[in-house]
């Protein structure tokens, strides 16, 4: 359909830039565009066409029409003037038409057409802020499987088989035979099984810093079913929680600003003895307590020091080293340092241009 309308307009415009005599423009008109005309039977056919093709076509087809039109008009005006004037010149030549519309339509003074550009996505533009700031203080990147044994998720973490802690994570299984020794395969529901991969690699001290997509069973105003997580983990000989508290605050003012504070929790994880929930102050109150906030705090998420099972599990003694580890959810911070509060949540993976041009 495409070359169709292409045709037409070529030996539509070579007919128009040729013509000698008002009465052949009119028959053009109808040749074309009249009712029973080439470009407006072949518009007819346009609904018919398949779906994806319609509106390109339609697009092409309507600035074919407009183009030819304009044409038209502007010779019906020149042998109009030539007809007032009484004069016998002839019509310009093809060329010499061609040679004045180019020199009207190239404004060169013109500022250019600027291409689209987009813009990385706010989840993405955490993600390379918090690594920026993780490596400032000698943490690695590193990446781990997304689709991964039970083992990495749960098992090597503390939890017993069958532990009620385990529906916390609200897992997705995937389709698969068991291993036999590493068990069933699930969806990373956190970042917390890259720490086993991380121990396993053999290299200490270890300071990790693994930043993934995790999955869960939950979709509502506050949770989607993929989400990001960063997993930070600190292995080596006399790892206490002063280290941790020191990493925590450090992040804490360079992420958020040097105004906010920090409070340590005591919670419980399979994974960490002691564990920690960690709560920074609330951004939009300054700690006076706002609807956004819980009295001022906001929970960031989970922290510990590693557990001596979870050291043994990745092959590390526990009685020479120690560690800890911190796991925290990348959409969250991101809401909590710009104060944001999004109705939604699902919306940032809903690919809605309005919205996330907005950052
Ligand atoms: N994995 C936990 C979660 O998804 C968060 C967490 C808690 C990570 C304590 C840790 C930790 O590294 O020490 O809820």
């Amino acid at each position: 359909m495409e070359e169709r309308l292409i045709n037409i307009k070529n030996s539509a415009m070579s007919q128009i830039l040729g013509v000698e005599e008002r009465e052949d423009i009119e028959q053009i008109f109808i040749n074309f565009l009249g009712k029973k005309g080439e470009l407006s039977l072949a518009m007819k056919e346009i609904p018919h066409l398949p779906m994806e093709e319609r509106s390109e076509i339609g697009k092409l087809a309507n600035e074919i029409k407009a183009t030819l039109e304009e044409q038209i008009n502007d010779r019906r005006q020149e042998f109009g003037k030539n007809k007032k004037d009484n004069s016998k010149q002839q019509a310009v030549s093809s060329k010499e038409y061609v040679a004045r519309n180019k020199k009207e339509e190239v404004d060169i003074t013109l500022p250019g057409n600027k291409p689209p550009t987009g813009s990385l996505h706010l989840v993405t533009q955490a993600i390379a802020e918090i690594t920026s700031i993780f490596e400032k203080i000698g943490f690695t990147r590193v990446r781990y499987p997304e689709v991964e044994f039970d083992w990495y998720a749960f098992g090597a973490l503390n939890f017993p088989e069958n532990h009620p802690a385990r529906d916390d994570w609200e897992t997705f299984f995937v389709d698969l035979p068991n291993d036999p020794k590493k068990g069933p395969v699930v969806l990373t529901p956190h970042t917390s099984s890259g720490q086993i991969r991380e121990m396993e690699r053999g290299r200490l001290p270890i300071k990790m810093l693994n930043i993934a997509k995790c999955y869960r069973r939950q979709s509502d105003v506050s949770h989607t079913q993929m989400f990001h997580q960063f997993e930070g983990l600190v292995v080596g000989e006399n790892i206490t929680i002063p280290n941790l508290k020191g990493v925590l605050e450090y992040f804490v003012k360079s992420y958020f600003g040097e105004k906010r504070t920090f409070r340590i929790r005591p919670y419980h994880f399979q994974f960490t003895e002691p564990s920690f929930e960690i709560d920074v102050s609330c951004g939009v109150c300054n700690g006076r307590g706002c609807r956004l906030c819980k009295a001022g705090w906001l929970e960031m998420g989970g922290s510990g020091m590693v557990h001596p099972n979870v050291l043994k599990a990745g092959g590390i003694d526990p009685k020479k080293y120690t560690g800890f580890a911190f796991g925290w959810g990348v959409e969250r911070v991101l809401m909590m340092k710009e104060g944001l509060s999004i109705d939604d949540l699902r919306i940032l993976y809903s690919s809605d241009l309005d919205f996330l041009s907005q950052f």
